[in-house]
C-alpha cells in the first residue's frame, strides 16, 4: 500500500484481494474496515476507492464500509479503458459504517 493525502491532491492505493475458497465471509470487509481505522489516524478527510462495474462483490465491501458513490468514469487506455465506478469514504466514519465481523462472517468449511 502507498498514499498520499487526497486534500494535496495525491493518489493513493487500497487494494483487497481474498482467495476464492475463503469468499462471502466477510474477510474483506473487515480488512477494509480494519485499515481504515488505521488510516483515520493519518487525519486525511476521505479516501476513494474504484472498482470495476461488474464487481459486484469489490461494491458491497466498499458500501458496507460507509463507502458512497461518487461518479462512473472510463479508465485509462492504457489499462483497457473500461467503465469505473469511483466511492468515497469519509473520514472519521461514523460509528454505524463500522462493520462487526459477527454481521458479515459466514459460517461454512475451514
Ligand atoms: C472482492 C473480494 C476481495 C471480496 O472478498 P470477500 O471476503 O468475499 O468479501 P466479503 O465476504 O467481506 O463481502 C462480499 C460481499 O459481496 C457480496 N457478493 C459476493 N458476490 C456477489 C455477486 N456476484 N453479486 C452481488 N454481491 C456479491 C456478498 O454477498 C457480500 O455482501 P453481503 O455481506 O452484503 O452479503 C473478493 O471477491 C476478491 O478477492 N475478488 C478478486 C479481487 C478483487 O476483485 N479485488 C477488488 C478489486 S477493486
Amino acid at each position: 500500500m502507498d498514499s498520499a493525502s487526497p486534500a494535496s491532491g495525491g493518489q493513493g492505493h487500497i487494494g483487497y484481494s481474498v482467495v476464492p475458497w475463503k469468499r462471502g465471509r466477510g474477510y474483506a470487509t473487515r480488512a477494509l474496515g480494519l485499515f481504515l481505522r488505521d488510516v483515520e489516524e493519518e487525519s486525511l478527510p476521505f479516501v476513494e476507492l474504484i472498482t470495476n462495474t461488474t464487481n459486484e462483490s469489490s461494491r458491497r465491501v466498499i458500501e458496507k464500509n460507509g463507502g458512497v458513490f461518487v461518479e462512473r468514469f472510463r479508465g485509462p487506455d492504457q489499462q483497457g479503458g473500461h467503465e469505473e465506478l469511483r466511492f468515497r469514504i469519509p473520514l472519521p466514519r461514523p460509528l454505524n459504517a463500522t462493520p462487526s465481523h459477527s454481521s458479515t462472517a459466514r459460517s461454512g468449511p475451514p
